[in-house]
């Protein structure tokens, strides 16, 4: 089939939580600016939330239990995920003209063309993933639809029959089981499928308040949409060693400096660090630097999120648009994919 003339550029995001530092320099700023190199898809994964919506549903009568208020369903818990990811997204500058910004839900076609891909993937395939193995080792329940995950992720990308998929470290095995997926289709019913090669995000690895990499799941995230006291709280809390502030110190060692460079031009960078290695410098000092940048660089970002909130159809209609022009390209795949392979009648 003929291959669209732009690089199709196609990502997913879970909506899991509250998005943090490690999220924005490590994915969606990427995604931001890839929005003028090709043509880009985005979408708010919510089939793939499923798979851990039930451990959602179990955290939130635990929290609610404690905190005497009601809990909220797990449908709710899911749209205000969507909604809460949809909005930071939005704020952080995706363009829905630019970029088609979609709720895999709305486009039905995935799950079709997910069920036909599980037809020609092994067993073994799935069982190799790591993803898997690390969600089964963390204790949540092994559902059919969690080892089922990268067949629903393969049907993401080829479904839009994308080139390029920018990801993290962690997802680039379901990158390689995607073009395994799609390399066993074109064999079987011919060429429908290109295959797809992964765009790594640049950022290494974003440290979080204790040191260890930002997760969400950690507890040691630093909120993007964060303001005021929690935000305080948060930055001042970052972990150091009790090296007094006279002593000279290697900055590279500071997680103070080193979520402060994301922030600051180099000759800010070079001279923090200058400032910790002649010895003066506290900890203390940093994060409040740390924190004034926080401030200074997410503060417009927080200004227009309340903007887009306040409007309360605005996600809504830009999430039906997004799937609305998302479907076009969906239904012609299908379309190639049920006459290859005899569903077309
Ligand atoms: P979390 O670990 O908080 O659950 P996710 O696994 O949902 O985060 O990650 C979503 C995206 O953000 C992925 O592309 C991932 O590579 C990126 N990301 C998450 N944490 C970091 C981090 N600490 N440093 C750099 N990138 C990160
Ligand atoms: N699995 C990805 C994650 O956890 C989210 C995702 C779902 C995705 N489908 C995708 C990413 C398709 C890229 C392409 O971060």
């Amino acid at each position: 089939m003929t291959e669209p003339k732009r690089k199709r550029i196609l990502s997913g995001v879970q909506p899991s939580g509250k998005l943090h530092l490690g999220n924005y320099f490590g994915a969606i700023k990427q995604h931001i600016a890839l929005q003028d190199e090709g043509e880009c898809f985005y979408f708010i994964a919510d089939y793939h939330a499923q798979t851990t919506l039930g451990e959602a549903v179990r955290l939130e009568l635990e929290a609610t239990r404690e905190a005497k208020r009601k809990p909220r369903t797990g449908a709710q818990i899911l749209q205000e995920n969507v909604r809460d990811v949809a909005l930071d997204y939005l704020a952080l500058g995706l363009d829905p003209k630019k970029a088609t910004f979609y709720r895999q839900s709305d486009v039905p076609e995935v799950t079709e063309l997910a069920w036909i891909l599980g037809t020609v993937t092994g067993m073994g395939l799935l069982e190799r993933a790591h993803s898997y193995k690390d969600k089964v080792a963390q204790g949540i329940a092994a559902s059919v639809g969690l080892f089922t995950y990268p067949i629903l992720m393969a049907a993401d990308i080829l479904i839009v029959r994308s080139n390029v998929v920018p990801v993290g470290q962690d997802q680039v095995q379901h990158l390689e089981m995607t073009r395994d997926m799609a390399g066993y289709f074109n064999s079987t019913f011919g060429e429908v499928f290109p295959l797809p090669t992964e765009r790594l995000d640049v950022a290494a690895k974003v440290p979080g308040t204790d040191g260890k990499k930002m997760s969400k799941s950690y507890g040691n995230a630093i909120e993007i949409f964060a303001e005021g006291k929690p935000l305080k709280k948060s930055v001042m809390g970052i972990v150091t060693d009790s090296t007094p502030p006279e002593a000279p110190k290697d900055p590279e060692t500071r997680t103070p400096y080193l979520l402060y460079k994301l922030f600051a031009t180099p000759e800010e960078v070079a001279d923090l660090g200058q400032r910790y290695r002649a010895g003066g410098m506290g900890d203390g000092t940093a994060k409040q630097m740390l924190l004034d940048k926080i401030e200074a660089y997410f503060g417009p970002f927080r200004e227009k999120r309340k903007q887009l909130a306040a409007d309360s159809g605005y996600v809504e209609d830009v999430l039906r648009d997004g799937a609305k022009r998302a479907r076009v390209e969906t239904e012609k795949t299908m379309a190639i994919v049920r006459e290859a392979t005899g569903l077309a009648h």
